[in-house]
């Protein structure tokens, strides 16, 4: 069997032939970026694909994250989950906003409604939750408690490119959900991201604060930032899309099979999203408990011996970072679920280009330790 490496993702990357007409396109227009023919098709592509009224493309996640929030006018307080990648919370940070962690519920490694509700002072003016793994936050209990207590929902949905519930897409819940377009993602453009909003006229501010605040040539109406993405990267863009079906597809048939292969192996659960099917596959976890022989870390290392390079997302969970760690909520015993999760999950490799040969490989190792032990 062969030992090259194999890393938790590899990015979709069709071949370079299929990009160079975009290229001769952008060097016949020499229009760069703001706003140009390649941005302006793959928002209303976007739109049209997701199923979605307005997109505003970003130059990053992280960006239309911190966007998103200006948009809004967020202050004080936002209820968020540590269970995430730094960028969630770090987007609070930079607007001067104090995050408050809620617990996740064990299921779906989302927020817990219930804690979020508990969590609400005088100070909370949002919600930010994540769609973890591009698994569906319980969106209805969400908004019930938004509306009960006046409260903005900004959903991070970086993982949740094509996700769709019974009544569409994921990404038409709360006031505005941001996706993140980085290399790792399910869809990419090198670096990007997105705000999904639901009306012209956010849409509009959106744009404005892309693009450092300005309407015309000699009006400035807010303190914006550079957001915009360029024509290279929405041409990339465009170019995913013709692919994004079958590495859908691809993400799932890769699922299904691991799904298959370790569903009944002892120590080791899959969360109920990868069984059911309500992600797009962006991540592949399973928690290992006490019953599996090896911890973990071992498994991590063993893997990695290997050349198999699984990741622990989400440990160390975002609270336990320097810079929160202070807040009373980021308190490991306010937060004893995510604290499990963290010290249980590992993700396994999966992207479309993964083969089956590969695939058996990260699976054999797994159930070659169970075997080691019960012989
Ligand atoms: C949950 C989450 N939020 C935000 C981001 C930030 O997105 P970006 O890397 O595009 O800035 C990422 C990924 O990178 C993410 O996984």
């Amino acid at each position: 069997m062969s030992n090259d490496p194999i890393y938790v993702t590899q990015p979709l990357l069709p071949d370079l032939e299929e990009f160079l007409p975009y290229l001769e396109q952008i060097w016949a227009s020499k229009q760069l970026t703001n706003g140009g023919n390649m941005h302006r098709q793959l928002e209303q592509q976007l739109a049209d694909y997701l199923g979605v009224e307005h997109v505003a493309l970003f130059n990053s996640g992280t960006i239309a994250l911190l966007t998103a929030l200006q948009a809004l006018r967020i202050t004080g307080e936002v209820i968020t989950t540590p269970y995430s990648f730094v960028a969630t919370t770090h987007s609070l940070l930079w607007n001067g906003i104090r995050p408050v962690f809620a617990d996740i519920d064990p299921h779906s490694f989302n927020l817990d409604p219930e804690k979020i509700e508990a969590a609400i002072t005088p100070h909370t003016t949002a919600i930010m939750p994540v769609h973890c793994y591009g698994n569906p936050c319980q969106v209805q209990a969400i908004q019930r408690i938004a509306d009960n207590y006046n409260l903005k929902v900004i959903y991070d949905a970086a993982h949740s490119f094509g996700v769709r519930d019974a009544g569409g897409s994921i990404l038409r819940h709360g006031d505005l959900s941001v996706l993140s377009f980085h290399a790792t993602k399910v869809f990419n453009t090198f670096e990007g991201g997105a705000i999904i909003c639901p009306d012209a006229k956010t849409k509009k501010r959106i744009d404005q604060l892309k693009n450092f605040g300005f309407v015309d040539e000699v009006t400035v109406v807010a303190n914006g930032i550079n957001g915009k993405m360029s024509e290279i990267n929405a041409a990339f863009g465009l170019l995913q899309l013709k692919h994004i079906d079958q590495a859908l597809a691809q993400r799932q048939h890769i699922a299904q099979r691991y799904n298959q292969q370790l569903k009944d192996i002892k120590g080791i659960s899959i969360p109920a999203g990868l069984l059911e099917q309500t992600t797009n596959n962006s991540y592949y976890p399973i928690l290992i408990d006490s019953n599996y022989p090896i911890s973990r870390d071992a498994l991590y290392q063993r893997l990695r011996d290997n050349s198999i390079y699984s990741r622990r997302y989400f440990y160390p969970l975002i609270s336990q970072f320097p810079m929160y760690r202070g807040l009373v909520s980021a308190q490991p015993e306010n937060l004893a679920t995510a604290t499990e999760i963290a010290e249980k999950v590992l993700c396994l490799p999966i992207y479309p280009a993964l083969t089956e040969d590969e695939q058996d490989r990260v699976i054999s190792l797994i159930k070659d330790v169970l075997n080691a032990c019960n012989s």
